[in-house]
């Protein structure tokens, strides 16, 4: 069994507003990709990791996180093509990758058991596994004018992070498919294959806006 990691890091940060692409975003001392791949690096079954950069700082993310068991490629427009640049990269690396995990560098504080409760779903079978938390607020579904179309059972809702865990050829298979999606479970979810999420954490919050960047230095300094 070969686990790979790509850490997808090629986005531009918009909602975040920062000068820098996110990833090279300052958060307590170090940028946010420093964080991230820390945290993978945290987990002792992962053989190779490969960092998908923008493509305008290829060289500065291979200077910050390269290195044994480090890779750094360009990225995409849109996240899939981000993680298509990854599974090449990986596959090349690993040719006999067996499990693979795709995260997001803006989760950078995703705790290691995270990620293990995810591995452990896959190698336990799991054609792919994600971690999700409960939902506090009701969901609407609502129709194009705003109007409220269907109340979700709460109960039955999760919110979900990363990692997403996926057995290898689950995950080319879904890439393979040609099917859009922001989301790479949802791809496996398309191909009529079950997903299964496990328990998530708090503090693999998705830096996304101000005031999360403010929450992830909280939650740094608190030891927490
Ligand atoms: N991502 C990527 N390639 C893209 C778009 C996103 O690798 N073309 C990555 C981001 O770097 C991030 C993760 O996917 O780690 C989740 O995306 P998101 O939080 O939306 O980050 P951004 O796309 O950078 O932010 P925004 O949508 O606000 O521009
Ligand atoms: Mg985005």
């Amino acid at each position: 069994m070969s686990t790979g990691t790509i850490v997808v890091a090629a986005g531009s940060g918009t909602r975040l507003g920062a000068q820098r692409p996110k990833a090279l975003v300052d958060l307590d001392g170090q940028p946010i990709i420093v964080h991230a791949v820390r945290g993978v690096l945290d987990v002792s079954a992962i053989e190779q990791v490969v960092v998908v950069a923008p493509s305008a700082c290829l060289e500065e993310v291979t200077d910050l996180v390269g290195g044994d068991r480090v890779t750094v490629v360009a990225g995409g427009a849109e996240r899939t093509d981000s993680v298509a640049a990854g599974l090449a990269a990986l596959e090349r690396l690993q040719p006999d990758l067996s499990v693979v995990l795709v995260h997001d560098a803006a989760r950078c504080l995703t705790p290691v058991a995270v990620f293990e409760r995810v591995l452990d779903a896959v190698e336990g079978g799991a054609a792919a596994a994600i971690p999700g938390v409960a939902v506090v607020d009701t969901i609407k579904v609502v129709d194009g004018s705003g109007r409220v179309v269907a109340t979700p059972e709460r109960s039955a809702l999760r919110a979900v992070q990363t990692p997403q865990g996926f057995a290898a050829d689950v995950l080319r298979r879904a890439h393979a498919s040609g099917v859009g999606a922001t989301d790479d479970a949802a791809l496996v979810e398309s191909l009529g294959l079950d997903v299964v999420v496990v328990p998530g954490d708090a503090r693999a919050l998705k830096i996304t806006v101000p005031e999360d960047l403010m929450t992830a230095r909280r939650m740094l300094r608190d030891g927490s």
